[in-house]
């Protein structure tokens, strides 16, 4: 579902992203992995068409991002690290315009509005103006506007900064849910017990190399000593050192 072929982006002279090359298939979810300042976000913003690459290519559902964008975003969902949402719109206007814009039937969008809603304790400040809303409580209502699309392609950038311990659990169900029916899913994240836990394949991204891909398990074992039982932060921390 998402093809990304030796891509490339410099600032200046940085490289921030160095012949990247991976493959995620539908059901999958991927956690990228990687400090401060590795890349992530740069690769995120590509794989969802705001920003253009300076080399290679990346396929999303087979589209070209840069050449068939709007087929490409068709399929994508894509949750920034830092919440966007039109200050002037209610959280409930939020959704519905989510909904009218990725053509979710509006029958469709009337049954799962409201239990989004609900799922995510929004109701109660549903009619209020985004503007209003918390920096979690936006974050909450990307996610339903992602789960009222089933996008076949959800990238995440550090989705549960700023959520509860309640909501960190839905959302982890939920992500779970949406691989299960058939999106790949893509998410960069600092949380290594969550990337451990849920995904099905992990990279880790270094100063815009990757430097190591696989299963956890398999990533485990990359780490000097090899197999003996040591936790992905352990590992993390040692090939990042
Ligand atoms: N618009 C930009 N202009 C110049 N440099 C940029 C720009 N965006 C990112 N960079 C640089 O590219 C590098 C990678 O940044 P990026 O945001 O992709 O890192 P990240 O892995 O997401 O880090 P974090 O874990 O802190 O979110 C950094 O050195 C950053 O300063
Ligand atoms: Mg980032």
């Amino acid at each position: 579902m998402i093809k990304i072929q030796n891509l490339t982006k410099t600032f200046g002279a940085y490289k921030a992203v160095d012949n990247l090359s991976l493959d995620i298939a539908a059901g999958e979810i991927f956690g990228f992995l990687g400090p401060n300042g590795a890349g992530k976000t740069t690769t995120v913003k590509i794989l969802s068409g705001i920003m253009k690459p300076a080399g290679g290519r990346v396929l999303v559902g087979g589209y070209d991002i840069v050449e068939s964008p709007l087929e490409a975003k068709k399929i994508i969902a894509y949750i920034p690290d830092e919440p966007f949402v039109y200050p002037k719109l209610t959280g409930f206007e939020f959704l519905r315009f989510i909904g009218d814009i990725y053509s979710v039937p509006y029958g469709e969008q009337a049954g799962r509005i409201p239990e989004l809603l609900d799922i995510f304790e929004l109701s109660a400040v549903s009619g209020e103006l985004l503007e209003a809303y918390s920096h979690g409580m936006k974050q909450k209502l990307l996610i339903a506007g992602v789960l009222l699309r089933k996008p076949r392609v959800a990238l995440f950038d550090e989705p549960t900064v700023g959520l509860d311990p309640k909501s960190i659990r839905r959302f982890k169900e939920l992500l779970l849910d949406i691989a299960r029916n058939g999106a790949a899913v893509f998410m960069c994240t600092h949380i290594l017990d969550m990337a451990e836990k849920l995904c099905t394949s992990v990279g880790i991204i270094y100063r815009g190399s990757l430097i190591a891909k696989g299963t956890v398990a398999e990533v485990k074992k990359m780490a000097s000593g090899g197999s003996g039982g040591r936790s992905l932060e352990e590992v993390f921390l040692e090939l990042t050192e």
